[in-house]
């Protein structure tokens, strides 16, 4: 059966969250063609994701493309702003075993590993820097409402706003800050500022809502960008 058209969503709860950390995790199959096993494909992506591992955490983002046309793959991985780069080295390491063992031969994947999908990975066969993409999507709640949900909405977007302002327009496209509550943006490195914006407010103004309305915290993650919310200080 093909995955490709399969989007995880995980409700959390944060007690059994830190108790079970390895335990989620989310991917796509998002291109259902698959390549031969030992192809030059598959040492590309093997190569891709090695790349990947050592590079992105230097910085919380790399990107690459290996081998020749029409073998070449192309991917990234992003790493949450509150990680190390030992655990975001583990991370990316992950979410490339993940991609490998859920999607072993796809032209195109992409994984979100540990607790709160602290890092991401995607390649695919097709080049795709510079795109926004809120296709693949995954999201965490946290399932305690607010005790006052409309206006803790209301403070928690206008932060998150704030933050998509901000980060967008930085080099590294991340940023994160305090209003009541605790807010975190990132975009993968490839994105333009107005790209990277584009992306945060359709996760804002799209995604949000649907998951964690009113509720006390929030994470969504796309293949392009990356919001987090919660009532305690988690970066
Ligand atoms: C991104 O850059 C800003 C300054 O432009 C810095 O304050 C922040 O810590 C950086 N974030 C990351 C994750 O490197």
């Amino acid at each position: 059966m093909s995955c490709s058209r399969i989007f995880v969503f995980f409700v959390y709860h944060l007690t059994l969250a830190f108790l079970l950390q390895k335990a989620f995790g989310a991917y796509n199959c998002f291109n259902s063609e698959i390549f031969p096993a030992n192809s030059p494909d598959e040492a590309n992506l093997n190569g891709l994701i090695s790349t990947l591992s050592t590079q992105t955490p230097q910085t919380g983002f790399g990107q690459a493309s290996v081998g020749q046309s029409p073998n070449r793959v192309h991917g990234l991985a992003l790493c949450a702003a509150y990680m190390s780069s030992s655990n975001c080295q583990t991370c990316v390491e992950q979410a490339g075993n993940e991609i490998r063992n859920n999607c072993p031969y796809n032209k195109g994947a992409i994984a979100w590993t540990n607790r709160n999908g602290d890092c991401l990975l995607k390649y695919s066969n097709v080049e795709f820097f510079g795109q926004v993409d809120n296709q693949n999507k995954v999201f965490y709640q946290n399932p305690n409402t607010a005790v006052n949900p409309a206006a803790f909405t209301l403070q928690t977007n206008g932060l998150l706003l704030q933050l998509s302002d901000q980060g967008s327009v930085r080099p590294n496209r991340s940023a994160s800050g305090e209003l009541q509550v605790y807010g975190l943006a990132q975009c993968t490195g490839d994105l333009s500022s107005s790209a990277c914006k584009q992306c945060l407010d359709e996760l804002i103004g799209g995604t949000l809502p649907t998951c964690c309305n009113g509720k006390e915290g929030g994470r969504v993650f796309s293949g392009s960008c990356t919001l987090q919310y919660e009532t305690f200080r988690f970066i």
